[in-house]
């Protein structure tokens, strides 16, 4: 890690756009503190990125994750939550154990995660979360009950923060990543994974308007 940089925290980093925005970070010169569930990460090393194990579900992983990275850093300058799950988005009608995992993977676990970790983002920091424009409403459609209605609540958790933080100067950014090739997203999506990352990049840098969600295919719309 170098102590010139930059420190991000990104969760979900195994795969998709948590890995393709970590490679961007460690390219503009940040240092990234990225989580995996194994903590480890195949494939991919860097001087300055630390890979620390979150299971994002279970509180006491939350708890050593936060004490893990504190370990390494005394403060952040960007957490990105992007860890996040969609086994509904297929589905019209409401599965119980999927509506119950999506809920707790992508809002409870982002809500407590980002809450221990609120009082070490730096003065002037910032707070993304990888959201989707599906929990818009004005994108109401039958399926995906469980992952429309997890993206609805962060967008309004992204909101609210925002208003919290807004004397520390933080700018809280809700993010819509495009409709990306990744696990997730399916082999038919129009975006790569770096596509999504160079555009979440720009919107973490460019957004002045904090808990305002952002589009980055309608950059600066929502
Ligand atoms: N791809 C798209 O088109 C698209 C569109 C809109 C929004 N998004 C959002 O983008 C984010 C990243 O998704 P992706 O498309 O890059 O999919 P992905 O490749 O499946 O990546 C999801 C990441 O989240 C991690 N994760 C899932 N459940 C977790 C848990 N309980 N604890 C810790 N980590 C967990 C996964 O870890 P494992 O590898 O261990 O499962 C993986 O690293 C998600 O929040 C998703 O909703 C994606």
């Amino acid at each position: 890690m170098n102590k010139l940089y930059k420190t991000a925290v990104v969760t979900g980093i195994s795969s998709g756009i948590g890995l393709a925005l970590t490679q961007k970070l460690l390219n503009e010169n940040y240092n990234v503190i990225g989580t995996t569930r194994s903590g480890s990460l195949d494939d991919f090393s860097h001087s300055n990125l630390k890979i620390v194990p979150l299971e994002a579900t279970s509180q006491e992983s939350r708890d050593n994750a936060v004490n893990a990275i504190l370990a390494i850093t005394e403060s952040i300058d960007l957490l990105v939550n992007n860890a996040g799950i969609a086994p509904d988005v297929f589905s019209i009608e409401p599965d119980f154990e999927s509506f119950t995992a999506t809920i707790n993977t992508n809002v409870t676990s982002v809500i407590f995660f980002t809450e221990l970790l609120l009082k070490h983002i730096k003065t002037g920091g910032k707070i993304a979360f990888i959201s989707s424009s599906m929990g818009l409403l004005k994108n109401a459609a039958p399926n995906g009950t469980a992952y429309r209605l997890s993206k609805n609540a962060i967008n309004m958790y992204a909101a609210m923060l925002a208003s919290r933080v807004i004397d520390r100067q933080i700018i809280v950014t809700p993010i819509h990543p495009g409709w990306v090739q990744t696990k997730l997203g399916g082999n038919q999506a129009p975006f790569t994974t770096k596509d999504s990352a160079d555009g979440i990049y720009d919107a973490i840098l460019s957004n002045t308007n904090s808990g305002k969600f952002w589009d980055i295919t309608i950059p600066g719309l929502d």
